[in-house]
């Protein structure tokens, strides 16, 4: 049994829909990030500040977390995409460990194709062994349904890497 973190941050719901049935598929552990001061979701100049911290590369403080990365064969990290790259709780989470080696799995929820941000997030990630990466576009409010079925695919494909 491949034993499978699901690491995430959502602001607004998307990356933890998917993150959600990525981990029940895996019988995955899971580890929702939190800052300890989180933006306002439903506050307009939640762009504004998010986008400057993310550009900043702005490492917020987290709340506890539960579980440890050292002990999972494999990490699935989503975050949603803030001006063009990771945001700052993912950051802040992968820097709090040694992901060097780790096979690790990526996936973004973005508004737009995200590609920029997971180019992004492989760099930052770079010295881990990144065996599979996924992008999502807003799956709530874009066919919830077809992103859950892709996600599965993507599941499937990335435990035939691993196994
Ligand atoms: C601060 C902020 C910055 C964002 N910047 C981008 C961006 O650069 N590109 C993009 O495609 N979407 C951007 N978005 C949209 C989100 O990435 C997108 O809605 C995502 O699905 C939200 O995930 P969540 O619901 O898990 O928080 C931004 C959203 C916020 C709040």
């Amino acid at each position: 049994m491949v034993k499978v973190l699901v690491v995430y941050y959502s602001l607004t719901g998307n990356t933890k829909f998917i993150a959600n049935h990525i981990g029940n598929e895996l019988n995955a552990d899971f580890e929702e990030v939190k800052p300890v001061k989180d933006l306002d979701p439903e506050s307009g100049s939640k762009y504004f500040w998010g986008g400057m911290k993310a550009t900043m590369k702005i490492k917020p403080k987290l709340e506890k977390l539960i579980h440890n990365p050292m002990d999972y064969d494999l990490i699935i990290i989503g975050s949603p995409v803030w001006a063009w790259t990771l945001s700052p709780p993912i950051r802040s989470y992968c820097s709090q460990f040694d992901l060097k080696d780790k096979n690790v799995a990526l996936i973004t929820s973005s508004s737009g194709d995200g590609v920029k941000a997971m180019n992004r997030f492989k760099d930052f990630l770079i010295d881990s062994n990144i065996i599979g990466e996924y992008r999502f576009q807003d799956p709530l409010t874009n066919n919830p349904e077809q992103a859950r079925e892709k996600a599965t695919e993507w599941v499937k494909e990335l435990m035939r890497i691993i196994q």
